[in-house]
């Protein structure tokens, strides 16, 4: 049986590895689930013998176990896809006709990108403003409305006030989706807690580097609209004719092809891990490690952090750095180089929200290299890791 380990894999300790939000280093429950898996591996849904028939009940039960880490009601659907992107893509697909989008700037891309018919509102200071601006863009909206909001940023990493915004978007009959890929691995993510109709999230920043994602939510859209990926499991009859032809409802509707089972029993592990944990006690660690970066950081001249909502404002273990005068990338690969630290430097797939950050002005030293440096942190993260980036930082910034 696999263990329920958090501890995360890794043969470098001397690596300060400060790049979770990009992809988070992998936790022995997630490897130990798959190499569990592997001895029976076999295809899902697809076969009679013991290996599919093992392989088939790993999968639904990876299913059943991030239904219950989301909190999923009765009639909700849990979608297994590729990662965070893939998830609100899919749900893009299953609009209904003429379904209107709203959604802040600052999103980053794969929650600003899919979306169609988008209303797009300014990034607000503060989170008071985020709910009037959805109240004032949401009143006199006619048709179906889906609002789009992330959890916690990737850039700032603060937490985004989600319930007070779902209640608003419910009240005026919209539903609610929530970008959870940066929430997800810090906070637990309850559907109904929310206020969210959907959560979307990624495994390789859940510490289960699989490639698997999730869409979790309401099923009536999903169930109505056409398959993501048309074709084998995605389809119940098929007729001689062409569209002679039914689709699947439930998750199978838009799973079509052989599912990525390993990717999915990595994923629950970690969701039934991080169930079982005491969160209180990683969620006061990673506090600790936030408040001792950010405490270090006002003591490293040239170093200017970043926010959305002021510097009190709660946040995950995520701190985006502007450089005047520096070259983030430049100074990242210095941190890499001769510090032994993984950072990212640059927009992170967030433009109009480093754009704003940055008063526009996202030019590095070197005159072509655009963008913040960005530290970001979670599970096996360490007092060193913090203080090694800090030396980093001064000394790079210094010379
Ligand atoms: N959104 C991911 C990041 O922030 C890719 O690095």
């Amino acid at each position: 049986m696999p263990s329920f380990s958090l501890d995360v894999i890794s043969d470098d300790s001397d690596f300060a590895h400060l790049d979770y939000a990009a992809s988070a280093p992998c936790v022995r429950a997630a490897a130990e689930a798959v190499q569990d898996l592997l001895p029976r591996y076999g295809s899902v849904h697809r076969g009679t013998g013991v290996r599919s028939q093992a392989s088939t009940l790993a999968y639904e039960l990876a299913r059943d176990v991030v239904a219950e880490f989301v909190g999923a009601r009765p009639d909700d659907t849990v979608i297994f896809t590729r990662n965070t992107t893939d998830a609100l893509n899919l749900l893009a697909r299953a609009l209904p006709e003429g379904t209107t989008t709203v959604q802040f700037d600052g999103e980053h891309h794969a929650n600003l990108l899919p979306w169609p018919n988008p209303l797009r509102l300014p990034t607000p200071s503060t989170p008071d403003e985020a709910v009037h601006a959805l109240k004032r863009a949401l009143d006199g909206l006619a048709g179906p409305v889906l609002f789009t909001v992330t959890g916690a940023s990737n850039v700032t990493g603060e937490v985004w006030p989600v319930r007070e915004l779902a209640d608003v978007a419910h009240a005026y009959g919209a539903r609610v989706v929530v970008d959870a890929a940066q929430l997800a691995p810090h906070r637990p993510v309850d559907l109904t807690e929310l206020g969210a109709d959907w959560i979307a999230f990624s495994g390789h920043k859940l510490y289960a580097p699989f490639g698997a994602g999730v869409l979790a939510g309401r099923s009536d859209w999903l169930d109505a609209a056409g398959p993501y990926l048309a074709g084998g499991g995605a389809s119940a009859t098929v007729g001689d004719r062409p569209g002679d032809l039914t689709w699947a409802t439930g998750p199978a509707r838009h799973e079509g092809g052989t599912p990525n089972l390993l990717g999915a029993v990595a994923l629950a592990a970690v969701c039934e891990a991080l169930t079982a944990t005491d969160r209180t006690a990683l969620h006061e660690h990673e506090q600790h490690l936030l408040a001792r970066l950010r405490d270090g950081l006002a003591g490293v001249p040239g170093a200017v952090e970043v926010s959305v909502f002021g510097p009190e404002h709660p946040r995950v273990g995520i701190v985006s750095l502007a450089l005047p005068g520096h070259d983030p990338a430049a100074i990242a690969q210095r941190l890499g180089r001769e510090h032994n630290v993984g950072v990212r430097a640059g927009q992170f797939c967030a433009h109009p929200l480093v754009r704003r950050l940055t008063g526009g002005d996202v030019t590095g030293a070197c005159g072509d290299t655009p963008g913040l440096l960005r530290i970001s942190f979670g599970l096996g993260s360490t007092t060193a890791d913090v203080d090694r980036v800090l030396v980093g930082l001064r000394e790079t910034l210094g010379t």
